[in-house]
């Protein structure tokens, strides 16, 4: 078969040349950075899509120096823990960057998943990415319940133990399921192994795949923006958005701003508070695991206690079926449902700013009851709280599922042609 020869590009320089007619470099760069036009008016929230992607970065490569001196056993996980906290040179350092991290990430994540909240980001033509992003959100979760796992603590072991345990509750399948997860009768040493091989491999590939594939779907849409109007509509006789500014280098440098920001508050944390009074690392993950202790309390991660606290709501058995099965599809349905709203939402306008008063109010109780649930769940549980919890959950899945009438019957204000400011 006869051989073509690369076809050689006339600009750039000369090993660009070269590169260009083997691998799309200068399309790429292109495409994704220099001729990329991202809206002028992207504020504030716009900031967390690339500082997750920091904190991401992070997680990987202290993760990666963790691993270094880690062991994966019931005997040696938790000493090890000890040994890079006291004895590794600055393993202290990178075990905090990485527990830190862990809260941060979800930090971020969920400021980022407000702004799309707020500004309608979930809208066609945005549904694909959406969806992306809920993909990344459950990859999250699953990744960050994996890690807590490793360290062998009280609260690794009894926290994992009250999870794995809520898919014994679904009918029929639940036993041998939860002994399926768990590879034994028991939290054990089998559980810690294939824990540790899903959270250090499996998850973090399938998270960097996600994240790649998010940009991709990002980048071939557009950004949307504050006013929640498509830039690509207005363009001018080169085909650029009237409203766009290069992403390189003015949406880098914004982006740079903020890193310094973020990683002088970060720092702080990493420095002065890594537990964060309980919060970002628990007091009962100081002891070893013991399945003949357990915990007076037993509480997940601050980032997950609003969906824990959701799972506890559900306090009565239905259709012959225990309160515990509730609990688990309530707590599965609040962190899936989010994933319909680009069908959900029928208003004429995207963002928060041309909404009516109705989506004003469902946006902000649904806010304040994500808090609540969040506070409730560190808590033990009371008949109060129970209550409390009760009414948030209501009110949480009230936003979702009454949307489509809230978004059509509220009067809207008109949005404007061009981005504003
Ligand atoms: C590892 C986690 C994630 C990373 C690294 C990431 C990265 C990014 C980046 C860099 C952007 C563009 C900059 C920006 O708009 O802030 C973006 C946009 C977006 N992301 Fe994410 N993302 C992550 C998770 C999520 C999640 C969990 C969701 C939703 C469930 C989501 C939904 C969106 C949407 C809708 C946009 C477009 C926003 C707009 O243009 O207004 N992302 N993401």
């Amino acid at each position: 078969m006869e051989k073509t020869k690369p076809q050689e590009s006339q600009s750039g320089t000369g090993l660009m040349n070269w590169i260009d007619a083997r691998f799309p470099a200068t399309e790429t760069i292109e495409y994704h950075a220099s001729k990329y036009y991202a809206p002028k008016n992207v504020n504030f929230w716009y900031y967390f899509g690339w500082l997750s992607m920091i904190v991401l970065i992070m997680q990987l490569l202290s993760g990666l120096w963790l691993t270094m001196n880690y062991v994966p056993s019931g005997a040696g996980a938790f000493a090890s823990v000890e040994y890079i906290m006291r004895d590794v040179e600055y393993g202290w350092l990178i075990r905090y960057l990485h527990s830190t991290g862990a809260s941060f990430f979800f930090i971020v994540v969920y400021a980022h998943m407000y702004r799309a909240l707020a500004y309608g980001s979930y809208r066609g033509p945005r549904e694909l990415l959406w969806l992306i992003g809920m993909a990344i959100f459950i990859a999250l979760m699953a990744e960050g319940f994996l890690g807590y796992l490793l360290p062998w603590g009280n609260m690794s072991y009894w926290g994992a133990q009250v999870i794995v345990s809520l898919f014994g509750a679904i009918p029929v399948i639940g036993p041998d399921l939860m002994e399926w997860i768990r590879g034994d009768f028991l939290m054990s040493e089998t559980t810690l192994n294939r824990f540790f091989a899903l959270h250090v491999i499996a998850l973090p590939l399938v998270l960097v795949m996600l994240v790649f594939v998010h940009i991709v779907a990002l980048h071939h849409v557009g950004s949307n923006n504050p006013d929640g109007i498509e830039i690509k509509k207005n363009k001018d006789e080169n085909g650029v958005p009237l409203d766009g500014i290069a992403f390189h280098p003015y949406i880098t440098i914004h982006d740079i701003h903020a890193t310094v920001v973020f990683l002088f508050i970060f720092c702080a944390v990493v420095f002065f508070a890594p537990e964060m009074g309980g919060y970002f690392l628990e007091k009962p993950n100081f002891e070893m695991a013991d399945p003949l202790k357990t915990p007076d309390h037993i509480a997940p991660v601050w980032y997950y206690t609003p969906f824990y606290a959701m799972l506890r709501a559900a306090t009565y058995p239905f259709l012959g079926l225990p309160a515990k099965f509730w609990g688990f599809v309530v707590m599965v349905g609040a962190i899936v449902i989010p994933a319909v709203l680009p069908w959900l939402d029928r208003s004429p306008v995207k963002s928060i700013r041309y909404k009516g008063r109705l989506s004003k109010a469902m946006l902000t109780m649904f806010v304040i009851s994500f808090f609540i649930l969040g506070y409730l769940g560190t808590q033990a549980p009371s008949k109060a709280g129970t209550i409390a919890a009760q009414i948030c959950t209501a009110i949480y899945f009230a936003y979702f599922v009454l949307m489509p009438w809230y978004t059509r019957v509220e009067q809207t204000k008109p949005e404007p042609e061009r981005v504003t400011g």
